[in-house]
């Protein structure tokens, strides 16, 4: 694993972007593996920006997304679908076809779940994009004793919805369950992994990942079987 830290949050999020900005320059049919989130919100702005400025074409790129709540419509606010709309996918030139997030609405979730992983497998990802939570979750993937490898529904640990609650009103229900991509899912089928973390929240979650040791109960360990996973993460972040 390798580390870049950073200065703040804008420094990391400029550099997760000048990633994405050199990969798509040199590959405009790359696919692009996507994450939701806080952390993830100034990377696809600096995106905007580039865009607005003539720098990339996102025509040809497909993109995947890591996760979305169940049951979840598209066009709820709190939908992982609304927050790709709000922060990237309306404001910049991917083709609508070439877009997929899981669908929170589908009646079979299961049949879901195998077809998107599916999918995935036969595109590959180019790079993935993961931001990381308190617990070491990565997606939906939850602190567990064994380990749930393909794209799954899941039940959120409270550590979690205590987390999310913070986007939904008092009135609105926090949904309690997902679909995640799985780990080995993420692993398996991602060329290059580039994780993004910045906080003193996040600092235990990154210290984790530091040494050799592989946990299920930190899902974020289990990247460590990956050749090519860099960490970008704000100096609070890394040292706490
Ligand atoms: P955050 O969530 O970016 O809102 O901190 C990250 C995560 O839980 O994966």
């Amino acid at each position: 694993m390798k580390f870049i830290v950073c200065e703040n949050y804008d420094e990391m999020s400029t550099k997760a972007a000048e990633m994405y900005k050199n990969l798509i320059n040199s590959k405009p049919d790359c696919v692009l593996g996507l994450a939701t989130g806080d952390t993830p919100k100034g990377t696809y702005k600096k995106l905007v920006e580039y865009y607005n400025a003539g720098e990339i074409d996102f025509s040809g790129i497909t993109t995947f997304n890591l996760d979305e709540y169940y049951p979840m419509k598209k066009d709820n606010p709190q939908s992982y679908n609304w927050f790709m709309n709000e922060n990237l996918f309306s404001l910049v030139n991917f083709k609508k076809e070439n877009i997929n997030i899981p669908d929170g609405s589908t009646d079979n979730p299961e049949e879901f779940c195998e077809n998107y992983d599916k999918k995935i497998e036969s595109y590959g990802i180019d790079l993935m994009l993961l931001g990381i939570g308190k617990n070491g979750h990565i997606g939906f993937n939850e602190p567990d004793d064994q380990l749930i490898t393909g794209t799954h529904v899941t039940q959120l640990t409270e550590s979690t919805i205590d987390a999310n609650s913070r986007f939904f009103s008092a009135d609105e229900q926090i949904p309690t369950s997902a679909i995640s991509m799985g780990m080995v899912s993420i692993i398996k089928n991602s060329r290059s992994i580039l994780l993004i973390a910045n906080g003193k929240g996040k600092h235990d979650a990154i210290e984790s990942l530091k040494d050799n040791k592989i946990n299920p109960q930190i899902p974020a360990t289990l990247l460590k079987v990956h050749p090519d996973v860099t960490i970008i993460c704000d100096k609070e972040a890394y040292f706490g």
